[in-house]
């Protein structure tokens, strides 16, 4: 497949068609602004129905690490499903699943003995690390993060503070959840300066639970390791580390979520591991099957300490999502894909800073390997975000064959697949740079 390249109008008269009836019988709610119906991919490259082909910059969702239809992923799905497609992996034995998790248990952060529960999404992946955060401390408590989103399911939801919207009419949620400030350093709540606040946010925890939250109820604390929905955003190096502390202090269970952060995104196999952090769990998703449905939980093998039936589902550890996983985890390894992504962000980084500069609406850039965040905003001095005009850049990015994912207020992710050739990557800038540039010339 060759690409970016556009041959038809947008959308093209086949997409119209499915886009006519999706809207007749589907019922979802979080279309991005633009008309892409994907036929077929390839790597890096997404070509829609009627032969268009977009650089996709979002890996279908922070999905395809190892690029789109990896065929060693392919052909080990297809050898999996001659031999036994599912075999109920939370009632019956099954040998791909037993070894995937010996596997996520070996790379996972932390040395020490770890079990692992599979389910099919990110938000299954919090909903068991909440419950069993519960179960094993047997307190309420959770705390979380303005800005988290960890899913939307009840439990999952009940941990999310991204958007008011997401929680509307859902209310009462799951109750004795706090939410505190994130280390968002562009947007500070307490209007501090890194590294002059020597990272107030963490501390602001214990003045929590000393005023108002007795840390005696509290079970767990969950963070994103760099937030993702709320538009990429990293930490300063210390407050995870701080978090880590703070857990320990007062007996909490560490719950990270890295959903979207894990296999290699940011330059490490785990996001946790830029942080030198071992959480008690970890919440795995999105890249963990390569575009199988699959989450998955990882948890010191002393916190899970459940009895018989206290949690399980029919699809966990499906053996077509074992023997995909399996397959993305040896080609991450095998073509050193961390280490791609980390020289690939700086490259990437780079290349947005110079954007930035030359740009009046790029407030800011930021990322660790190939989870990169780009902030848009009315005024570099107020920082207003820039809504209409990030949603602009997003149709105009595409209209010139680029997939761009939006998030938080104003934000775009950039997220390519790991193994992304550097050429393209730089294509990428070239058409995100002049959406940009066609969106500020009005
Ligand atoms: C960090 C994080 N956790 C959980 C989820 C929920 O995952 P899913 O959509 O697979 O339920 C997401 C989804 O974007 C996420 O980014």
């Amino acid at each position: 497949m060759k690409g970016p390249k556009i041959v038809s109008p947008i959308p093209g008269p086949k997409a119209q068609k499915i886009i006519n009836l999706h809207k007749k019988v589907i019922m979802t709610t979080t279309m991005v602004p633009y008309p892409i119906v994907g036929s077929e991919a390839q790597g890096a490259l997404v070509k829609d129905i009627d032969g268009n082909v977009y650089l996709d910059f979002s890996s279908a969702v922070a999905v395809a690490n190892v690029g789109h239809n990896n065929p060693e992923v392919v052909k080990a799905v297809k050898a999996q499903a001659e031999k036994l497609i599912h075999f109920a992996g939370n009632d019956y034995y099954n040998e791909p699943q037993a070894q995937l998790a010996k596997e996520l248990v070996s790379i996972t952060p932390g040395k020490f003995s770890k079990k692992v529960f599979f389910s099919n999404s990110g938000a299954e992946s919090v909903e068991c690390a909440f419950k069993l955060a519960r179960w094993h401390t047997k307190k309420p408590g959770m705390i979380s993060f303005l800005g988290a989103f960890h899913g939307r399911t009840f439990g999952a939801l009940s941990l999310s503070s991204c958007k008011s919207l997401h929680r509307k009419h859902f209310l009462p949620l799951v109750p004795s959840v706090v939410h505190v400030p994130y280390a968002y350093c562009y947007r500070c709540s307490f209007n501090l300066e890194y590294p002059d606040c020597d990272v107030w946010c963490a501390s602001y925890i214990e003045e929590v639970l000393q005023h108002s939250y007795p840390k005696e109820d509290v079970a767990a604390l969950i963070a994103e390791p760099i937030q993702g929905e709320a538009g990429y955003i990293v930490p300063p190096k210390e407050f995870l580390p701080k978090l880590e502390k703070i857990c320990k202090k007062n007996g909490f269970i560490w719950i990270v979520d890295e959903v979207q952060s894990g296999f290699g995104r940011t330059g490490k196999m785990f996001a946790c591991d830029n942080y030198g952090v071992q959480p008690d769990i970890i919440c795995l998703a999105k890249a963990l099957a390569a575009g199988l449905p699959m989450g998955a939980t990882v948890a010191r093998s002393e916190v899970a300490n459940w009895e018989e039936g206290a949690h399980s589902n029919t699809y966990g550890g499906n053996l077509l999502a074992c023997a995909a996983s399996l397959a993305n985890i040896r080609i991450i390894k095998k073509e050193k894909l961390c280490e791609k992504a980390f020289s690939l962000g700086e490259h990437a980084l780079e290349r947005l800073n110079e954007i930035k500069e030359e740009s009046k609406i790029v407030g800011d850039a930021r990322g660790k390997g190939l989870m990169i965040g780009v902030e848009f905003v009315k005024d570099k001095k107020t920082k207003e975000n820039a809504v209409k005009e990030t949603e602009k850049i997003t149709v105009e990015a595409f209209k010139k064959g680029l997939i761009l994912l939006p998030a938080g207020a104003s934000c775009v992710r950039i997220a390519p697949p790991l193994n992304i050739q550097p050429e393209l990557l730089d294509k990428g800038f070239d058409i995100l740079s002049d959406a940009i540039k066609a969106v500020e010339s009005g």
